[in-house]
């Protein structure tokens, strides 16, 4: 996939019909819809500078694409994913098909300790190019920013190859890849936990943070696989102290409380929270902290217990989703499927499913107004649909209606 070439300079987008998403969009419908619209791109680097009614463009000199009066939506966001992973999970899944508990499986060994063996045993080459594999499929579905996560290394060096795959990644100019140091996934069999939460305060999140590695720490907190409550306030604290942002996956299994400590620790997200109750939903009001829903992984594990999505709706948590693409609970890169299946297992809307995957994807990564939404200032970053209409791309669940993906105003090709 390579970025085609552009003409250099201003250039304009015509024939198309654009959903902005803005939040505050005059616009009854909530998509914000500027039909034969024009696009003006690059004109101080490559940023979105106008979007307005083609015929208040001046043609000249601008070079013009023709969208062929196709839809175009921001470049969709992908907020929280494990792209970065070696070796499969294919015998896990025909045995989660077949009832197996997930938790069983990972105290046997399987589940996400397969993929820290696989992963700890894989060059940093070797991760880079399967996880720019599964990045292209991304894109080629419409994506432009994404979040992947380390979390498979379980030590300091495998932890930091994971991150420094996610940098590559990152240059590839595929789309833009925010890195995230899942600094607590689960407690290794090799180390007393008390010695790797040590490891983790005093030597990973130091080191990650210096090489300028990772945009957030996040913990799992999840007393039956993941880390105690304590354990994870512990090492959020670490990063919060040194001014980094953090992230919080909790209450996937059980309610472990976790989403409770957004506040404390102004955490941008949290992810899962099947499990959360009424005082953490508080808290991640107050701390406007954005849920990352994640129905994928709710139903490869045939969860009985769903997030509790009008609540999250009536404290006015924003929402966001995400395919939570992992080789075990998400086998999938395949963000309009999450979206669609928000809809049909949690009760969102499909235009809240639509601001799920851009706006409020951007929010959960801290890229409100700079990405997820067309508005001028933000990255000329595209998604340009065979659709008429933005809930068409949620109806139609995972169809390949994505025609082509554009980052920084070009688009990105095969
Ligand atoms: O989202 N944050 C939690 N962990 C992953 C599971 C990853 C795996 O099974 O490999 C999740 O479910």
């Amino acid at each position: 996939m390579l970025k085609e070439a552009m003409p250099e300079g201003p250039r304009v987008i015509i024939d198309a019909t654009f959903s902005t998403m803005r939040e505050r969009e005059a616009d009854d419908t909530g998509y914000g819809f500027l039909r034969d619209g024009a696009a003006v791109v690059g004109e101080r680097k490559d940023y979105l500078a106008r979007l307005q009614r083609r015929t208040s463009v001046q043609p000249a000199p601008f070079a013009t694409w023709s969208a062929g009066g196709r839809l175009i939506t921001p470049g969709l966001v992908e907020c929280h994913t494990h792209l970065i992973f070696s070796g499969d999970r294919r015998t896990e899944f025909a045995e989660l098909a077949s009832g197996r508990n997930y938790s069983d499986l990972v105290w046997e060994g399987h589940g996400i300790f397969a993929t820290v063996e696989a992963t700890r045993a894989a060059s940093e080459d070797e991760l880079y190019s399967s996880a720019l594999r599964r990045l292209r499929w991304f894109v080629s579905g419409g994506v432009t920013t994404i979040e992947t996560k380390s979390g498979y290394g379980l030590d300091v060096d495998n932890e930091l190859k994971m991150l420094r795959v996610a940098r590559r990644l990152d240059e590839a100019g595929l789309a833009r890849v925010k890195a995230t140091l899942l600094a607590g996934h689960v407690y290794p069999s090799q180390i007393e936990p008390e010695d790797f939460i040590e490891l983790i305060c005093s030597e990973l999140i130091p080191q990650a943070h210096a090489g300028k590695l990772c945009d957030f720490v996040e913990a799992y907190c999840e007393e039956t696989i993941g880390f105690s409550l304590d354990d994870a306030s512990t090492l959020l604290e670490a990063a919060y102290k040194r001014k980094i942002p953090t992230r919080i996956s909790a209450d996937h299994l059980s309610d472990s409380a976790g989403a409770a400590l957004a506040p404390a620790f102004y955490a941008k997200a949290a992810a899962h929270l099947n499990y959360t109750d009424d005082v953490a939903i508080e808290a991640l009001a107050s701390a406007r902290t954005t849920a990352i829903l994640l129905p994928i992984a709710h139903l490869e594990l045939g969860a009985k217990q769903r997030p509790p999505v009008d609540k999250l709706r009536e404290a006015g948590v924003p929402i966001a989703i995400s395919t939570g693409c992992n080789p075990g609970t998400a086998p999938t890169t395949n963000l309009l499927t999450a979206a669609h299946l928000s809809c049909a297992l949690f009760g969102l809307s499909p235009l809240e499913a639509i601001q799920g995957i851009t706006v409020g994807a951007a929010k959960a990564l801290g890229l409100s107004g700079v990405v997820g939404e067309l508005t001028p200032g933000a990255n000329a970053d595209f998604a340009i649909w065979d659709a008429e209409h933005p809930e068409d791309l949620i109806y139609w669940m995972g169809a390949p209606l994505c025609c082509s993906t554009w980052l920084s105003g070009s688009p990105v090709r095969e």
